[in-house]
């Protein structure tokens, strides 16, 4: 039995404080194998740069999966092909930096981890329901596959879990930073969530200071763009599985300690 945490999109300062300040306790007091963050958000709210990475593997996190703010950063792109743990939607374009699938291999036992982008409203490459097959093929000795879908259509990821079920270890949503109540182990055994959620401020709009995103739906002029700071909290899952077999998962909303 391998237990994996999976940590919806780290936003900022102020999520990234919440996984150091709390990834400790959560590893003894759940027993985990493995951490997977998603970190498209992880510098000032866009994007990621190679120092919140670095940041990220120092305080546990194994593997960085991202999403449409991937390239926000320039400094960002060598990294992403020359590190194997940061992972961009494999279904971008084959002439964007960086990689969709990774393996990671811990105390015997191994994970796959895939990065897809929704199509709808998002700007990949192809289809993430095609381009996963080629993905998995890269994965397929691995013992646990997890799969990051990360995507504003909520169809577009059932849709995935249920063409996944069976096949991979979990099947997670990324990008709304709103968790979601249908997590569930899939009857083929394929744990499954819509959407992990954020962590990051609460405090705020889905990262954004709340009275400057206000002030842009009433005015409809652009304004500069602050991470929110106020009521950090960490919203993860916990999955337990054998092979390609999930046992459960499990809802982690935890909060932080605060600026
Ligand atoms: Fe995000
Ligand atoms: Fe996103």
């Amino acid at each position: 039995m391998s237990t994996i945490l999976f940590i919806g999109d780290v936003v900022a300062r102020a999520g990234r404080r919440v996984v150091r300040d709390l990834l400790p306790g959560l590893r003894e007091e759940l027993a985990i194998d493995f951490v997977v963050a998603n970190g498209e958000n992880a510098a000032g709210g866009l994007g990621i740069t190679p120092k919140e990475a670095a940041e990220l593997y120092g305080v546990g996190v194994d593997v960085i999966t991202l999403g449409n703010h991937t390239y926000r950063h320039r400094e960002v792109w060598p990294y992403l092909d020359e590190q194997p743990n940061i992972i961009r939607p494999a279904n971008f374009l084959p002439t964007q930096p960086g990689r969709g699938t990774t393996l990671v291999e811990r105390d015997g036992g191994s994970l796959g981890v895939v990065n897809l982008s929704g199509n709808l409203f998002m700007q990949a490459g192809s289809p993430a329901l095609l381009t996963i097959d080629d993905a998995l093929r890269e994965v397929e000795d691995a013992e646990l596959v997890l799969v990051d879908m990360h995507a504003e259509a909520t169809s577009e990821k059932v849709a995935l879990g249920w063409h996944l079920d069976g096949r991979v270890t979990a099947v997670v949503g990324t990008h709304t930073h709103v968790p979601t109540a249908d997590a569930r182990v899939l009857p083929g055994g394929t744990a499954y969530i819509t959407d992990v959620g954020m962590t990051g401020a609460r405090g705020g709009v889905i990262g954004v200071r709340r009275e400057q995103s206000i002030a842009v739906m009433r005015s409809h002029m652009p304004q500069r763009y602050d991470s929110a700071e106020e009521d950090p909290w960490l919203n993860a899952v916990l999955i337990r599985g054998r092979g390609r077999r999930a046992d459960s998962i499990e809802q982690i909303l935890r909060p932080g300690s605060g600026p």
